[in-house]
């Protein structure tokens, strides 16, 4: 794709903005694709927090099934192509994932703004710890729970809570200062995160690689319909 190689050259800045799409390679299925999550009406509501707060149990039964593809997951060819533009530009990823594929590809700069499944925090008393801790509990499909009677949640943002502020204010601010916005991956139907891309600037150059068409197609100044990993295998 010399065309996005070009624009990626031309650029300094570059602001990457990934969703589930990007993942879908190594296997972490995506949300809306035709075969993603939410074809099993049963995943409709499970990141809802009221669902889960009236009860965790279908999460928790997801979640089982869940990490275990998130644990033989590696990082694919566009994830890595990513972290390679690193050593000759101004990369910063903001990604919409929950997995860690962007940071094991080696990217270091990354803004999760649907927050990450690394620490989990009791809903009654705000304990926290490292998910990792409550693996044993959740590859059974059930619920861990606190000593003080809570249930932990992990720090995703669920539907009906807001986004972490502190990556919402440094994606905002990276886009506002990018020269190419890349978007990989994203059906762009979910706000607020939809809605990052109006903060670029005025000449920040619109790329979207997606296999399926999204809202903003019309206003990028290059879309590549097609599969990221092939797109991005010879990017460097
Ligand atoms: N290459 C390119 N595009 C792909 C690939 C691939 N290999 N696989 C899937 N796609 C595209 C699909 O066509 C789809 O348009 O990626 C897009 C993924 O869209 P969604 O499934 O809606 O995922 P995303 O945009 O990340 O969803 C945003 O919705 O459910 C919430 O919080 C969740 O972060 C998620 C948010």
């Amino acid at each position: 794709m010399n065309t996005l190689q070009n624009r990626l050259d031309e650029a300094g800045r570059i602001v990457f903005l990934t969703g589930a799409g990007i993942s879908t390679e190594s296997g972490i299925p995506d949300f809306r694709s035709a075969n993603g999550l939410y074809s099993d009406p049963a995943n409709l509501n499970i990141f809802d927090i009221s669902a889960f707060l009236a009860d965790p149990r279908p999460f928790y039964r997801f979640a089982a099934r869940f990490l275990k593809v998130m644990e033989n997951a590696l990082p694919t060819r566009a994830h890595r192509a990513i972290a390679r533009l690193q050593g000759s530009h101004d990369v910063t990823v903001v990604t919409q994932n929950i997995d860690d594929l962007h940071q094991r590809a080696g990217s270091r700069t990354v803004w999760s703004v649907h927050g990450t499944l690394a620490f989990s925090r009791c809903v009654k008393c705000g304990h926290r710890l490292a998910t990792s801790e409550l693996h044993p509990i959740i590859r059974r499909g059930e619920v861990p729970y606190h000593a003080c009677g809570g249930f932990y949640k992990p720090e995703v943002t669920f539907f009906g809570e807001s986004l972490p502020q502190t990556d919402w204010l440094n994606s905002q601010k990276a886009i506002e200062e990018a020269d190419l916005l890349c978007v990989v991956g994203s059906s762009l139907v979910v706000y607020p995160a939809a809605a990052l891309p109006g903060y670029r600037r005025r000449g920040c150059t619109l790329v979207i690689v997606n296999r399926e068409p999204t809202p903003l197609d019309p206003e990028a100044d290059l879309v590549i319909r097609g599969d990221a990993g092939e797109i991005f295998k010879n990017i460097k």
